[in-house]
């Protein structure tokens, strides 16, 4: 090829407007950008909103950068080539108009600031908006973190659209630390709000489903034999998977908890996937607070994500602890379960599916 023979009649997007993945201002997947929260006309259907805060961490703090390492360790996924071939389609060329929304700005210096800031983001976010495809219906939103405590102020804005939502909660812990308890003789209200508390917060405030919450990869030890952290799990609704129930007797395992969570939330019912990547075994996920040897494997949550097609009203992936990670292992992990979760918001979140639900 000379210069002579080059299409002379090409336009600049031909010239210009394709790069290698590496090339470019990162944004999630090479998405279109706005700053959702300073720009309130932007129209889009699936939003990745991130959440960069950590000081709800009770062991290695980082997951502030969360955000942008999955954004990074995104980029080589685009629409040219998302064809999801699992699902059997590319989520990136659907109906949906998807959008990187930035970063919430959030104080790492004040968790009661922080969390009346990410309350008051995600009702913005999702209270005030219009999905593009679907006028009186909200766009929804793929969270970043941060750590695990930034669902509670997402689920907080679901609340008023939806009504509870069921949640799955893929997690090598509970997160259901009962917060009405005191934390020894320097309690405070203050410290009860963590990134293991907020789930048990999330039900206190009557945000999440009564009986159809799940979690996904269990594996923490806990209080003692009495297992009062199970017995107060089981009082806020929750059925438990652990990392054992999934991968003893593979495929046929993992098809049985797949069904058992279909059995239990009902068609229709808007579901939340939230995804902390200390499921995954410390191999697979190294850059993350509080690792737990013996996790699942990304492949299995590959799996369990692809067969739940649930309706998907919201998600997140949390814990991605950039400092602890080697080459980019757990935030490409993180960026594909981002993949996933649009890939099921897509083909379960088409307009012509009714999904406002009250309940
Ligand atoms: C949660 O802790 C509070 C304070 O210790 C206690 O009164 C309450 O019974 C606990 N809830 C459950 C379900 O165990």
């Amino acid at each position: 090829m000379t210069a002579s023979s080059r299409d002379p009649q090409a336009t600049l997007e031909d010239k210009w407007g394709a790069g290698p993945g590496f090339s470019g201002i990162v944004t999630f997947a090479h998405f279109e950008t706005c700053r959702a929260l300073l720009e309130p006309e932007k129209k889009f259907d699936i939003g990745i909103i991130g959440v960069p805060f950590d000081t709800a961490t009770s062991y290695r703090p980082g997951a502030r950068f969360g955000p942008s390492a999955i954004r990074q360790a995104s980029q080589r996924q685009s629409e040219k080539r998302g064809y999801n071939l699992r699902a059997g389609y590319n989520p990136y060329k659907e109906w949906a108009t998807l959008m990187d929304c930035g970063d919430i700005p959030v104080t790492p210096v004040c968790n009661e600031v922080a969390l009346e800031q990410m309350t008051d983001a995600f009702e913005e976010l999702v209270l005030r908006r219009q999905s593009a495809s679907m006028p009186n219906h909200p766009p929804r939103y793929i969270a970043l973190g941060g750590d695990h405590s930034i669902i509670l102020p997402h689920l907080r804005a679901l609340r008023k659209v939806y009504g509870r939502v069921a949640v799955i909660h893929f997690d090598a812990h509970l997160d259901t630390y009962n917060s009405s308890k005191k934390n020894g003789y320097w309690d405070s209200e203050k410290t009860r709000f963590t990134h293991g508390s907020m789930l048990w917060m999330a039900c206190e405030e009557g945000l999440i489903s009564e009986d159809y919450n799940v979690h996904v990869g269990l594996r923490a030890r806990i209080g003692g034999k009495d297992m009062d952290d199970y017995h107060e799990d089981t009082s806020q609704g929750w059925m438990r998977f652990s990392t054992d129930d999934i991968w003893i007797n593979g495929v046929p395992a993992m098809e049985s908890v797949l069904k058992k969570i279909k059995d239990r939330i009902p068609e229709g019912y808007p579901v939340y996937i939230s995804l902390d990547v200390d499921c995954m075994d410390p191999g697979f996920a190294p850059g993350t607070g509080t690792m737990e040897p013996g996790g699942l494997t990304p492949r299995e949550v590959i799996y369990l994500l692809r067969g739940m097609d649930f309706n998907l009203v919201g998600g997140d992936v949390v814990e991605v602890s950039p400092p602890y990670d080697t080459s980019e292992i757990t935030a490409t992990a993180a960026s594909q379960v981002v993949y996933e979760l649009i890939t099921t918001m897509v083909e379960k979140g088409k307009p012509e599916i009714p999904l406002l639900r009250k309940n």
